[in-house]
């Protein structure tokens, strides 16, 4: 049975997209149908195609009560709209539908598990949010509520459990057909922690133990958990509210955490070895990842950063995007991240220079420029006998806008910086992080899809990624150097049909 309230936000959702052309709409990244866009949910590979479904509310382009989109992809690349698949519609779930996750059944169905938020008067008169986990089942695009629902709430919960924050359950399956799955918590002092519980059958489920802990280091609630197994390593991923900042390593704010180490399947107990920032830059929160049948472990985020998400104005069609769906692999202890390599299949038009020697200026190259670009750059010093003071590549350019990477060899300081790119407010516009060049050398790869910039360095090792508001008209490209360099630049434009 489909509700009233979901057939009146497939009706709407049909109708108001007509609106949007796609020119503006990113090219190759998936955006909101209509209205507003936070997290993906429930991303997954399901009869033949890849399934991404996201946090919508479709009558506004800022926040609001919580339905789930629903897109698929054969490419990751070119995405089409499949009806609207959640609505806050019942009692348990009323001011909410909030992240979750997918799987496919031993019979075939399809099976969202999400968080239902329902408003809750407080005996001091207060309204809070009670977040329990629900289950959704169907066929891929009409998806029916358990009547058990909810599978799981407060009374499942450990000791000293916010009953609040819950949420953003990630489920998976063993090897022995159990189900298990982690979903987000913080203690009563909002200190982050992640849940671990199983199932027989993907609907009764056990509370099982803590999987991981803040302890007081990495911000606060810890929103949206992944887990999986990478290149013999353990790797959980989260996303921190509040976080304080530790050196260049994290930013203020909701942040991202990934944490590697190994895990003991017997015990289901994880050992912490290493922890990092997923991405560098300025937008990208969420993420979840999905084991593709190939084998690869691929990423996808959502494109934003809730501190600057609500400036935008009431009247804009659309707002909010996904990043592009990365790669994912540990080596030297350290996630690194690459664009899928789907994305190869859209290169067009390439331009290729090398040795491009200059020396304290600033160069255009013949045939570079674009705003849906695959370009690589390679950087080194040009002067053996003195390094080069700073390395610059803008892009987005015209006489009045920029946006830029920025790279001092001396500090191995990288930054984005998108001050000039048209942004109108008072928000951060910078982000730096250290990278790895003993040398000078470093090497880029730069996607530009119309709104947004992903920065990937030296083969995945960090990913920097910005959203930017410029005109389309922008599409200029420069090279600054402060000292002498050489460098070598392929681009390809990335022709979507
Ligand atoms: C993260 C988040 C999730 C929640 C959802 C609500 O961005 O706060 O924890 O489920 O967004 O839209």
């Amino acid at each position: 049975m489909i509700s009233q309230k979901l057939v009146n936000a497939r009706e709407y959702e049909a109708k108001k997209e007509k609106g949007i052309t796609p020119e503006e709409r990113p090219a190759f990244h998936l955006s909101t149908r209509v209205g507003w866009m936070n997290d993906p949910n429930g991303f997954c590979y399901y009869n033949g195609a890849y399934h991404l479904f996201y946090q919508y509310h479709p009558y506004d382009s800022h926040w609001g009560p919580m339905h789930w989109g629903h897109a698929v992809s054969r490419d990751l690349l070119h995405w089409e709209y499949l009806p609207a698949a959640l609505a806050p519609d019942m009692p348990y779930d009323k001011d909410g539908c909030f992240s979750g996750s997918a799987m496919e059944l031993e019979d075939g169905r399809h099976m969202l598990m999400y968080t239902g938020v329902r408003k809750e008067k407080q005996p001091d008169g207060t309204l809070r949010e009670v977040q329990t986990q629900c289950i959704a089942v169907g066929d891929g695009t009409d998806y029916e509520k358990y009547e058990g629902n909810p599978v799981l709430d407060e009374k499942d919960l450990p000791e000293g459990s916010c009953r609040f924050d819950f949420r953003d359950p990630k489920i998976w399956r063993k090897e022995d057909g159990t189900f298990r799955c982690i979903i987000g918590n913080c203690t009563e002092e909002r200190d982050g922690r992640i849940l671990l519980y199983s199932s027989e059958d993907g609907y009764h489920w056990k509370y099982e133990k803590v999987l991981a802990e803040n302890k007081g280091r990495f911000g606060q609630m810890w929103e949206c958990p992944d887990f999986f197994e990478l290149d013999g390593k353990y790797v959980l991923l989260t996303s921190p509210q509040g976080m304080l900042p530790q050196g260049l390593e994290y930013h203020n704010g909701n942040g991202t955490v990934c944490l590697i180490g190994t895990y003991d399947e017997e015990t289901e107990t994880f050992t912490e070895e290493r922890n990092q920032a997923i991405d560098y830059g300025i937008d990208f929160y969420a993420p979840q990842t999905i084991l593709t049948p190939e084998g690869r472990r691929i990423m996808i985020g959502w494109m934003q950063c809730w501190s600057t998400s609500g400036l935008h104005s009431p009247n804009q069609p659309w707002f909010g995007q996904m990043n592009l769906p990365r790669e994912l692999s540990v080596k030297n202890g350290r996630l690194y991240q690459n664009p899928v390599q789907e994305l190869e299949s859209l290169r067009c038009q390439g331009v290729k220079y090398e040795n491009v020697d200059f020396e304290d200026d600033c160069i255009c190259l013949e045939g570079i420029e674009g705003r849906t670009i695959d370009m690589e750059v390679s950087v080194r010093p040009g002067n053996e006998a003195e390094l080069y003071r700073k390395f610059t590549v803008r892009f987005a350019q015209d006489e009045n806008y920029y946006t830029a990477f920025h790279f001092w060899p001396e500090d191995s300081i990288a930054e984005v910086d998108r001050r000039f790119s048209g942004s109108r407010e008072d928000v951060i516009h910078e982000r730096r992080c250290y990278v790895n060049s003993a040398d000078g050398s470093l090497k880029l790869r730069i996607i530009l899809d119309r709104f947004s910039a992903e920065i990937f360095v030296n083969d995945g090792e960090h990913a920097l990624s910005l959203t930017m508001e410029t005109g389309q008209e922008a599409d200029g490209i420069s090279f600054v150097a402060e000292g002498a360099v050489v460098m070598d630049v392929v681009k390809y434009d990335l022709c979507v049909e």
